[in-house]
């Protein structure tokens, strides 16, 4: 009997920090009318030193769990895509799991650009619905301003930080995510790349003074492909799920660009109000665009049960992903656990991760001794 992968949980972190369309006109030559007028951004979020990807990754996570009043021990697998991971290993997603106590879950991370977030739901969909895995923690976590070059202004003014995460767990009951579609086109690899760090240029001399680490984008291409793609994803994934556009309650597209959303709300014949838009506040924040938006149309009451959303996501590689979801969650629920009590139960995270990792030195250090002992030659 086939299972189904609803979404039981979501949650999200903006970093407070706001950086605005006149800040920017003061670093680059830009200016406040340019960018809404291109873009549709007003202002995007930066995150600070302390708010790397794994901790916006962690705390958009720990709000999902509690949404779905979830045990995170009995969480199965997290994916975290993101383009921004903490290191380039361990995986953000190991991370995540020690912090918030998933200990029977495995993990690794996504790389899909901005469509990340529609790779990772179509994998934990397909293996909830295998029966392989029951609860997998999906997150897009970004922290795009560290790979800015802040001169560059045709690639400095579009992005931003910020993380977004679902739950997804099998029922039998259908419903959730129903159809996905993912497409790539490696030719177009070199229109939005960071061309070191990775095996092919590492970290030297050269590529730092060559600004090779930083985001290169080929903006007027991205957007023709882009305008291109987001409505033949939508079409696709719509028709697999067997719906016709006119029972669709909410279109959340990847937010890049107002023009590109406008173009494919056009080419769908969606109405303003079946098209969820908040990139005017966070800029693009790639593989976590659209999970936040989700956590945002929901508080908006824009998202009730047996709703049809489609979500559409475009980015790197080139890559696009779409998924047609059918809306199961009650009305958000209370809290599961008061907040005091919570804390409590993460500080105990904490201290555990941090035992496990003095009794590995101990372990090591202890090994050392029996080996040295071993090795002594025998006294005469
Ligand atoms: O998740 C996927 C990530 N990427 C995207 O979605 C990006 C898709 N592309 C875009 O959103 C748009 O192409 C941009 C917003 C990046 C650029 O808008 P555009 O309308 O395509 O501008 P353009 O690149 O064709 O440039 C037009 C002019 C150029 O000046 P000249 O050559 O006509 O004199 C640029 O140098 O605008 C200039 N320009 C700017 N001017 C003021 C480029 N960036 C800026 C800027 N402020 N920030």
């Amino acid at each position: 009997m086939p299972r189904y992968a609803h979404i039981t949980g979501w949650g999200k972190y903006i970093p407070p920090g706001i950086l605005t369309n006149h800040d920017l006109a003061k670093m680059v030559n830009t200016s406040d009318e340019w960018i809404r007028e291109r873009t549709g951004i007003a202002e995007r979020h930066i995150a600070t030193a302390k708010e790397t990807t794994a901790f916006m990754a962690i705390h958009a996570a720990r709000d999902a769990v509690e949404v779905a009043d979830m045990d995170p021990a009995k969480i199965d697998l997290i994916i975290v895509a993101t383009a921004t991971p903490e290191h380039c290993f361990p995986a953000t997603a190991c991370l995540v799991q020690d912090a918030i106590g998933a200990t029977r879950a495995g993990g690794f991370d996504l790389s899909a650009g901005c469509s990340g977030f529609g790779y990772a739901l179509a994998t934990a969909t397909g293996m909830i619905r295998s029966g392989m895995h029951n609860a997998v923690l999906v997150i897009g976590s970004e922290t795009l301003s560290q790979l800015l070059d802040w001169d560059d202004r045709g690639t400095c003014i579009l992005f931003g930080d910020g993380a977004g995460a679902v739950l997804l767990q099998g029922k039998d009951e259908p419903g959730g995510v129903l159809a996905t579609s993912l497409g790539s086109d490696g030719s177009g690899g070199d229109l939005l790349i960071v061309p070191a760090g990775g095996s092919k240029h590492p970290a030297s001399v050269e590529t730092v003074t060559n600004k090779m680490h930083y985001v290169r984008m080929n903006g007027r291409e991205v957007y023709r492909f882009a305008t291109r793609v987001v409505a033949s994803a939508a079409r696709q994934v719509v028709q697999q799920a067997g719906w016709t556009f006119d029972k669709i309650d909410l279109f959340i597209p990847h937010q890049a660009n107002v023009r590109i959303i406008d173009s494919a709300a056009k080419a769908l014949k969606l109405p303003p109000e079946k098209v969820f838009v908040n990139l005017e506040r966070y800029g693009n924040t790639s593989a976590a665009s659209i999970p936040i938006a989700l956590c945002e149309a929901i508080d908006a009451n824009k998202v009730n049960p047996g709703d049809h959303l489609v979500m559409v996501g475009f980015g790197a590689g080139l890559t696009w992903a779409a998924c047609a979801v059918q809306w199961s969650a009650p009305k958000r629920r209370a809290l599961a656990a008061p907040r005091a009590f919570t804390r409590l139960r993460y500080g105990w995270f904490g201290l555990r991760s941090l035992l496990s990792k003095l009794f590995r030195h101990l372990d090591a250090l202890l090994s050392r001794i029996i080996d040295f002992i071993e090795r002594r030659p025998p006294a005469v």
